[in-house]
């Protein structure tokens, strides 16, 4: 069977990893979450002090990036690859309210930015994968075979991430979290640097009203024409 390129992008909380985690177990491709790239710093940046809610050196970030050393392992447990953020597996810890806060700020700036796109171009270059985030398909993957744009309204995207948080056992308010994902849309869909856009030949897939399954079984249709 043929190895291709599926580039998934959309805003957060669309369900792009619930997809492409799908995609990749039933194809047996790798999956990589690179929203998971972008927290993974931003939890270097927090725990170093150098972003709060009342500033950002970003100076001092970037002159340690060479310090940061990402990589995903995979947990057989879970079925996905989990983050390491210099060999401390950090999935859980940047998941939080906290780190969604700081994470679109740490993804405006365009030394981080190629630094993790040329990672990502590295681990997709045999092909066989299932990547998720903001420009895979504009940037990361121009040529990907596939290219998915996910979108739904902000109160169906605040209202899952809401459950996830409290799930997880945050102290959260659902008003917050609307909040963080609209600043999070402006902020990702209007910076200078790779913004979130739906390129000219992605299909995009609006799922406020559509179940897991159907979404799955259109999207792989769709894949078997391709491999
Ligand atoms: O997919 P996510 O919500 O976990 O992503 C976290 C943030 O990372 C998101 O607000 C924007 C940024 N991001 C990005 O700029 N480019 C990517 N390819 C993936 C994520």
């Amino acid at each position: 069977m043929k190895k291709i390129t599926i580039a998934i992008d959309g805003f957060s909380s669309t369900g792009k990893s619930t997809l492409a985690k799908q995609l990749a177990k039933k194809l047996e491709y790798v999956y990589v979450d690179t929203g998971a790239m972008y927290r993974a710093v931003t939890l270097y940046a927090i725990q170093k002090g150098y972003i709060d809610e009342n500033r950002f050196d970003s100076e001092s970030l970037i002159a340690e990036l060479d310090l940061i050393k990402l990589h995903f392992v995979f947990n057989p447990e879970v079925g996905f690859g989990e983050m390491y953020l210099n060999n401390v597996n950090v999935e859980s810890q940047i998941r939080t309210l906290e780190v969604s806060q700081h994470v679109s700020k740490i993804a405006e700036i365009s030394k981080i930015r190629s630094k993790l796109v040329q990672q990502q171009q590295e681990m997709g270059k045999e092909k066989g994968i299932v990547m998720d985030g903001r420009d895979i398909g504009t940037v990361v993957f121009p040529d990907a075979e596939i290219k998915l744009f996910m979108t739904a309204s902000a109160d169906k995207r605040a209202k899952r991430r809401y459950k996830e948080l409290l799930d997880r056992g945050e102290d959260v308010t659902y008003d917050r979290v609307l909040k963080n994902v609209e600043s999070r849309d402006y902020i990702d869909s209007t910076r200078t640097d790779s913004p979130l856009i739906k390129s000219e030949n992605s299909i995009e897939i609006d799922n406020s009203d559509m179940g897991l399954e159907e979404q799955f079984e259109r999207i792989y249709n769709l894949v078997l024409r391709y491999i």
